[in-house]
C-alpha cells in the first residue's frame, strides 16, 4: 500500500520507491505537513515544536496554550484567517464581507487508482499503478468544504496534489485565491529554481536563494506564457545535477499560474503552486464547487538530473495521450520559415515532392491558408479554404501530397480573430473586451471569449468543415497572444480567466474525440504555452519560434528541467538563422533539433545538392533513433551557460543503448580537452563505441568521461552511440 493511515495518531504516510510524505490530523483538527523528502519510516511527529511566540498567536480552541500558533506550524493547506501571517493557500472572501476561513478535519477516503479532475487536464494512471487520498476540511462556519487530493504513483516516485473547493453553506462566497499544493519545510535552507523568459527565448533558468521574504513567479497572461513556466525546483543550497535533495513542482494547467517561496521569521520555508490571484474573484454560490489545477510534485535525493528522468517519465507516460503518444511521429517540414505568408498550392506541392524525395513523413501548411490572410493583420476567424491562393481546393492538395507519399498537416488559431474577418463582423461581441472601452491590440488581433459555449461551437464547427475535406494527419495548434482586459459578457470577470482556459480544454478534448487519429502540436509563438496542461491534449508543442540552433541549445536545455525530448518540436532551419542572422553547419543544426520531435522549416528548393544528401542522411540517422530519443531516459551532461560545450545524451530504458551528443560552443587557441561523462549507465557494464569500435567501462565513462576531439572550427558537433557488450 502506498498510502497508509495510523488511526490512533491520524498520521497519513504516501510512500512512494524512493520518498515519504507524511501529514497528520492534530488534537485540534488541523491537517499538518511533517515530511516530504527521501523514504524513511517511523514517525515524524517530533519534528513539530511548540513555543510561546510574541506576535503569533493562537486559535481559540487551544484556551491558555499560547504555544499553538498557526503562524509557526507547518502545514498542508494554509487558509487566510486562522491566525497564519505566512501567505495562504487559500482564501474565501464570505457574504458578511469578512475574509476567513477555519479549515479542520472531517474525514479521509483511500482507493484504487488516481483521481481525475472535470474539465481539467491531469495524471492518468490504472489502478495497478496508483492510489488516491482525498482529505475532507470544513469551516464549521461558512461551510466551506475543501477536498484535499493526493495521487500516489508508486514506482514513479510522483505524488499529485489536487483540491476542490466546495460551497455547502447557503450564503454565495468569492474565492479569493486558491493553491494546489503547498509545501511547508521546517527546516533547511533552500533555492527556488524558476525559468524565465521571452518570445524566442524561453525557458532561462535561475536559481535564487529562498530568503526571508516572498519570492513570486506567475502569470497574468491568460497562458501560462513565455516569461515564466509554471513549474520550479526547490533544492537545498549543495544540490547539483548529480547531487543533493530537490523538490519539482509542475503546475499541470496552461493559464494564470502563481508560484511563490518565502522563508519565515522561524527560517521555516513555504513553497505553493496555484492559480494567480489578481485577476481572480471567483464567486461560489450555494452548491457550486471549484477544482484547483493539479499540481505534480517530485523528491530525488540525487540531484536535478534524476528528479527530471523522474518528471520526464511521468508526463511522458501519465500526462501525454493519444494514438501518436507512444508511436514514433512523422519527420515534418513545415511552411512557415520556407515561404511565410506567400505560398500558392503548387508552392506546397513542390514543398512535398522535394520532402518526399528527402525521405520526410509529412507537410504542414502554416499560416496562411484561409479567409483573407496575406499578412498577419487580417482572417483569422474565417476558417475557410482560400482555394483561389491554393488553387483548388484542399481535398484536392491532400490527395496530390498523399500521391508524392507525405502527410498533410495544416495550423490553426481558434481562439483568435482579426477585426478585419467576416466572423468578427457577425459577432463584435464575441470577444473578450470591457464594454465601453477599446480593447488591447497584439498582432492586431483580438481574443475570442473561449469561455463562451456558443463561441467555441462556431469555431468548432468551421474547423471540423476543414478538416472534414481530406486526410487532414496532424494539426498546429497556435495562439498568438496574451490576453487582456479579460471580460466576458456571460462570466464574472475574476471567473473568465480560468473559465476561459476550461473552454480551450473542452475544444481540445472535443478535438481529441472527433478525429483520434490527428496528431496534434501545440504552439503560442513557439514556446508560450508549454506546460504540462497542454501536454495532456498536444503530446508534442513548438518548442521555441527561435530556430537557431545555438540559442535552442539553451532553451532545450532549460526545458528539459521537466518536460521529456518527446514533446519537444524541434526543426532545422535555414541559415543565416532568421531570428539571430547566425550561420551553423548543417550538422549541427541537425543534431539540436534531433533532441526533440524532428523537422524542418525551410525551402528545399534552394538547398544544394550535397545539403540534399546530407539532410537524407539526417533523415535515416532520427528515423534509426527515433524511438531510443522518445522514449529512452535523458541526461544533461553539461550545463551551456557556463561551459564550453553543450552535451546531452538519451539511454535506453533497460540501458544497453547509448547516444551521446556534444556541440562546441567556444573555440579557443591552443584548446584544452573536454571529457563528457556520462550518466544512468551500468557502472560494471562495458560499452562498446558503435563507430570506432573502443570499448570503456561503464564505471570509466561516469567518472572521468570521454575526451572530446580539438578541433579548428565554429559550433562543431559530435555524435556517438554506445552499445552494452552482451555478458
Ligand atoms: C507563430 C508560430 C509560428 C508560425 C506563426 C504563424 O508565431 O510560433 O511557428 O506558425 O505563428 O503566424
Amino acid at each position: 500500500m502506498a498510502i497508509n493511515y495510523q488511526t490512533e495518531n491520524r498520521i497519513f504516510t504516501l510512500n512512494t520507491k524512493h520518498t515519504t510524505y507524511q501529514m497528520q490530523v492534530d488534537h485540534y483538527g488541523f491537517l499538518l505537513h511533517l515530511y516530504y523528502g527521501a523514504k524513511i519510516s517511523g514517525n515524524m511527529d517530533y519534528l513539530l515544536t511548540y513555543y510561546d511566540r510574541g506576535f503569533s498567536g493562537n486559535p481559540a480552541d487551544v484556551g491558555n496554550d499560547r504555544t499553538y500558533s498557526m503562524d509557526a506550524l507547518p502545514q498542508e493547506y494554509p487558509v487566510m484567517g486562522t491566525g497564519d501571517y505566512r501567505s495562504s493557500a487559500l482564501i474565501i472572501h464570505n457574504a458578511d464581507g469578512s475574509d476567513c476561513c477555519d479549515l479542520r478535519y472531517i474525514g479521509y477516503q483511500i482507493r484504487k487508482g488516481k483521481y481525475e479532475l472535470k474539465g481539467l487536464p491531469a495524471v492518468y494512471a490504472t489502478e495497478q499503478e496508483a492510489e488516491t487520498l482525498e482529505i475532507v476540511l470544513e469551516d464549521a462556519v461558512s461551510r466551506i468544504r475543501v477536498q484535499l487530493l493526493y495521487g500516489v504513483l508508486e514506482e514513479d516516485d510522483i505524488i499529485t496534489r489536487s483540491a476542490v473547493i466546495t460551497n455547502c453553506g447557503d450564503q454565495t462566497v468569492v474565492v479569493q485565491k486558491a493553491a494546489s499544493a503547498c509545501l511547508d519545510f521546517i527546516t533547511g535552507d533552500f533555492d527556488l529554481l524558476s525559468f524565465y523568459g521571452r518570445h524566442a527565448m524561453e525557458r532561462n533558468l535561475q536559481r535564487a536563494e529562498i530568503a526571508h521574504g516572498k519570492f513570486v513567479i506567475e502569470s497574468r497572461r491568460g497562458t501560462s506564457s513565455h516569461q515564466y513556466n509554471p513549474a520550479v525546483i526547490v533544492a537545498k543550497k549543495d544540490t547539483t545535477e548529480d547531487a543533493g535533495s530537490c523538490y519539482g513542482m509542475v503546475f499541470v494547467y496552461s493559464g494564470n499560474f502563481q508560484c511563490e517561496a518565502e522563508k519565515d521569521q522561524y527560517g521555516q520555508t513555504r513553497v505553493m503552486m496555484g492559480l494567480q490571484d489578481e485577476l481572480f474573484h471567483y464567486p461560489l454560490n450555494q452548491g457550486e464547487e471549484l477544482i484547483i489545477p493539479e499540481t505534480i510534485l517530485s523528491c530525488s535525493k540525487e540531484g536535478f538530473g534524476q528528479l527530471s528522468v523522474q518528471f520526464h517519465r511521468c508526463i511522458r507516460d501519465h500526462i501525454c495521450r493519444g494514438k501518436y503518444n507512444k508511436e514514433i511521429r512523422p519527420v515534418l517540414i513545415n511552411s512557415w520559415e520556407a515561404a511565410y505568408f506567400n505560398f500558392n498550392g503548387e508552392m506546397i506541392c513542390k514543398l512535398a515532392e522535394e520532402a518526399a524525395k528527402l525521405g520526410m513523413d509529412l507537410v504542414v501548411m502554416d499560416d496562411g491558408w484561409f479567409g483573407k490572410r496575406e499578412d498577419d493583420n487580417s482572417g483569422l476567424g474565417d476558417w475557410q479554404v482560400n482555394e483561389k491562393k491554393l488553387g483548388c481546393t484542399l481535398g484536392e492538395l491532400i490527395q496530390k501530397i498523399n500521391a508524392f507519399g507525405l502527410k498533410f498537416g495544416i495550423w490553426i488559431e481558434p481562439e483568435m480573430v482579426s477585426e478585419d474577418s467576416d466572423f468578427y463582423r457577425e459577432h463584435p461581441d464575441w470577444i473578450l473586451q470591457i464594454p465601453g472601452r477599446k480593447p488591447v491590440y497584439s498582432r492586431n488581433q483580438l481574443v475570442l471569449d473561449f469561455s463562451r459555449v456558443e463561441v467555441r461551437k462556431a469555431v468548432f464547427s468551421q474547423i471540423c468543415h476543414v478538416l472534414d475535406q481530406g486526410n487532414v494527419e496532424y494539426i498546429k495548434w497556435d495562439m498568438n497572444r496574451s490576453l487582456a482586459e479579460a471580460y466576458s459578457m456571460e462570466h464574472n470577470q475574476g471567473k473568465v480567466m480560468y473559465q476561459y482556459v476550461l473552454g480551450v480544454y473542452d475544444f481540445l478534448e472535443k478535438l481529441m474525440e472527433r478525429y483520434p487519429e490527428i496528431l496534434i502540436e501545440g504552439c503560442s509563438g513557439g514556446g508560450g504555452r508549454f506546460d504540462a496542461g497542454m501536454m495532456y491534449y498536444t503530446p508534442q508543442i513548438w518548442c521555441s519560434d527561435n530556430t537557431d540552433a545555438i540559442d535552442r541549445i539553451k532553451i532545450q536545455y532549460g526545458t528539459s528541467f521537466f518536460y521529456p525530448a518527446s514533446v519537444v518540436g524541434s526543426h532545422v532551419s535555414a541559415i543565416p538563422n532568421h531570428q539571430t542572422g547566425r550561420s551553423v553547419s548543417l550538422h549541427t543544426r541537425g543534431v539540436v533539433a534531433m533532441a526533440g520531435t524532428f523537422g524542418y522549416e525551410l525551402d528545399p528548393g534552394k538547398l544544394t545538392q550535397e545539403e540534399k544528401a546530407e539532410i537524407k542522411e539526417q533523415i535515416a540517422e532520427y528515423q534509426k533513433y527515433a524511438k531510443l530519443i522518445q522514449s529512452g531516459d535523458y541526461y544533461r551532461l553539461s550545463n551551456p551557460f557556463l561551459e564550453e560545450y553543450a552535451a546531452w545524451m538519451f539511454v535506453s530504458l533497460d540501458q544497453k543503448q547509448v547516444l551521446l551528443y556534444v556541440v562546441m560552443l567556444e573555440i579557443h587557441g591552443n584548446m584544452t580537452v573536454n571529457y563528457v561523462r556520462l550518466k544512468g549507465i551500468i557502472r560494471d557494464g562495458v560499452y562498446q563505441d558503435v563507430q570506432s569500435g573502443r570499448k570503456y567501462s561503464g564505471a570509466a565513462l561516469m567518472e572521468v568521461g570521454i575526451p572530446m576531439p580539438v578541433e579548428m572550427g565554429e559550433y562543431l558537433s559530435y555524435r556517438i552511440e554506445l552499445r552494452l557488450e552482451e555478458k
